[in-house]
């Protein structure tokens, strides 16, 4: 049985003060829910929050004891050099991060990133025990044109080069995100996102054997609300949700939560 994952990508929102604020009630409104609780304790469910760079520590700071990953939005493959602007593997370990998203599809679109650069950082991450959450999906153009599955097969060669069998137990987290979805209001339906994300767990195997497409964690991110989330999560090859804007709230986050249960 894999685990439900569910993940709240802030983007550029919530500066350290409203992180604080976020995780105050956040965690007092988990402390209420004794089904979530539980099921974080019995690890069934996991829930990940991927604050903007300087509101990663105090994140970790005001989430105290209660059980919430806190990871990167990004990351550089290289420990340290001259990289203006960027961060390292080793600097998000040593202030306590364990995951980073790799190749969202704002940092694919807008800043330009390749997959041979997510890749790199997919490589650094793991040699550094950080868990990527790698991020494919193809554009509006890609499903009108009837290339999707060609589009995420060349994502997933390309972006997961050399790695291994072995870093599919439990080491990395691939999110299916369609671009035409995220943001806009318009989510894939169940089914659609269900064909993908089973199309990427089969290309798993294809790529790294049996055992690991069955232990890969598979989210699907996309204009996910408190409304829609449990169609999607009862999905047979959708291990968990990627979400942006409903994230932002506390109250939206814990129903999303909910609705893994
Ligand atoms: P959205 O963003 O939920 O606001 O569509 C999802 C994402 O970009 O990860």
């Amino acid at each position: 049985m894999r685990k439900k994952f569910i993940a709240g990508n802030w983007k550029m929102f919530n500066a350290p003060a409203a992180t604080t604020a976020f995780m105050s009630a956040f965690t007092a409104s988990l402390a209420d829910k004794a089904d979530v609780a539980a099921a974080l304790s019995d690890g069934k469910i996991a829930i990940a929050l991927f604050p903007p760079f300087v509101s990663l520590q105090p994140a970790i700071k005001a989430k105290g004891n209660a059980d919430i990953i806190i990871g990167a939005q990004n990351v550089h493959w290289e420990e340290s050099g001259a990289f203006t602007g960027e961060v390292s593997v080793p600097m998000l370990k040593e202030i306590g991060c364990t995951h980073a998203i790799i190749g969202h599809s704002e940092r694919r679109h807008i800043f330009r990133e390749t997959n041979e650069e997510l890749n790199k950082k997919i490589k650094a991450a793991l040699k550094g025990n950080i868990t990527p959450v790698f991020c494919v999906g193809e554009l509006l153009s890609d499903r009108e044109g009837e290339n999707t599955f060609a589009v995420i097969k060349t994502q997933l060669v390309e972006g997961l080069k050399d790695l291994t069998a072995a870093d599919f137990t439990d080491k990395v987290i691939i999110a299916y995100e369609p671009v035409w979805a995220i943001g806009t209001g318009k989510t894939a339906s169940s089914e659609d996102a269900q064909e993908v994300c089973c199309f990427i767990r089969d290309e798993i195997k294809t790529l790294f054997g049996a055992t690991a497409a069955d232990k890969v964690l598979i989210l699907y991110g996309g204009s996910v609300k408190p409304a829609n989330a449990a169609s999607i999560l009862s999905q047979k090859d959708i291990d968990g949700v990627l979400v942006g804007g409903a994230s932002l709230k506390p109250d939206s986050f814990i129903e999303i939560t909910e609705a893994a249960l």
